[in-house]
């Protein structure tokens, strides 16, 4: 029988595990716990000072008994306002309140999150160390960001020296959180070009070359606004790698993400003769060691 003490137990351990890292690192937004225990289908992240609770999909009749212990369990680990979100397909759990938007430093770089509105936050933070090495290799490339949400990446790219990005979603929403991201960091708007567009469109139109694409499909998306149909990453992501192998010059680097759980490389893409290098395990953080991220490769073109 599911005892609560052992998960009020790994939720003290996991703190304690975490902590030094967090102080060392000046960790504003990680994640404490991610479904551990199969009882207690939560995804638990500190943002900043409030705890954010996702409900996950459970076979539960009451999930309140559980939820309200986590809140007491969570406010003794730290102070701050319990959130509660709900991420399963039937909705019948709201949010608990409305969390206000707030500005997250990260890697000294300033992001606004809204940990409510929306289902995501504007901030994958299983991205953290990929962000930190698109920068580390951004000095006077040209970047191009596919499917760039709230332009997180982006910000990272141009902090680190790029000689311009250039980052494509389909969404109007996004592109304006973009754009206040890249002006909470005070970049000169000559670094860096947002444009609400179909990637894949972008793609086939494109005769610009860039050095570094970085590239991160949703595993599904079929929108009003995309006029191509469908877009599922095992079927098209072949596809749209080899559209951005053409855009990338020669000794360029396409770094290629998805957290699509079943998605298989080789299976959507001729891997023969390509220079790939699988960067997940490199680029995973404290926070999602031994848990689901997202993975990463890094193709380079050489012709
Ligand atoms: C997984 S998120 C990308 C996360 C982002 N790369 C990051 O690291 O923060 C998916 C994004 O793809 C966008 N999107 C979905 N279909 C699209 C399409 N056909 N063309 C352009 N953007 C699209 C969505 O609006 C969303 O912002």
């Amino acid at each position: 029988m599911f005892e609560l003490k052992e998960f009020e137990n790994r939720l003290e351990k996991r703190w304690r595990h975490l902590q030094k890292w967090v102080k060392k690192n000046d960790v504003e937004y990680f994640r404490l716990y991610d479904r551990d225990i199969h009882q207690a289908p939560l995804i638990i992240d500190r943002l900043k000072d409030c705890w954010l609770v996702w409900v996950c999909e459970h076979d539960s009749e009451d999930m309140n008994p559980l939820l309200m212990l986590t809140a007491d369990r969570l406010k003794e680990l730290a102070i701050g306002e319990v959130f509660i979100k709900d991420r399963t397909k039937d909705k019948r759990l709201k949010i608990t309140s409305e969390c206000p938007d707030k500005i997250i430093t990260e890697g000294g770089l300033k992001f606004k999150v809204k940990p409510t509105q929306y289902l995501d936050t504007g901030l994958f933070i299983d991205h953290r160390l990929l962000r930190e090495y698109i920068r580390s290799i951004s000095k006077g490339k040209r970047v191009l960001n596919l499917f760039s949400y709230t332009g997180s990446v982006s910000c990272y790219a141009i902090a680190g020296g790029a000689a311009f990005t250039r980052s494509v979603d389909i969404s109007p929403v996004y592109s304006e959180w973009h754009q206040e991201n890249c002006e909470l960091n005070m970049f000169d708007p000559n670094t860096y070009g947002i444009l609400t567009r179909d990637c894949r469109k972008f793609l086939w139109e494109s005769k610009e070359q860039f050095d570094i694409i970085f590239c991160d499909p949703p595993s599904f998306s079929q929108t009003k606004r995309n006029h191509l149909g469908h877009f599922q990453v095992q079927e098209h992501g072949g596809e749209l790698i080899e559209q951005c192998l053409k855009r990338l010059c020669n000794g360029g680097q396409l770094i290629f993400s998805t957290n699509f759980r079943k998605f298989k490389l080789e299976k959507a893409f001729n891997i023969n003769g390509q220079k790939i290098k699988e960067l997940t395990n490199q680029l995973c953080s404290k926070d999602f060691e031994g848990k689901w991220g997202s993975r990463c490769w890094e193709i380079k073109r050489s012709n």
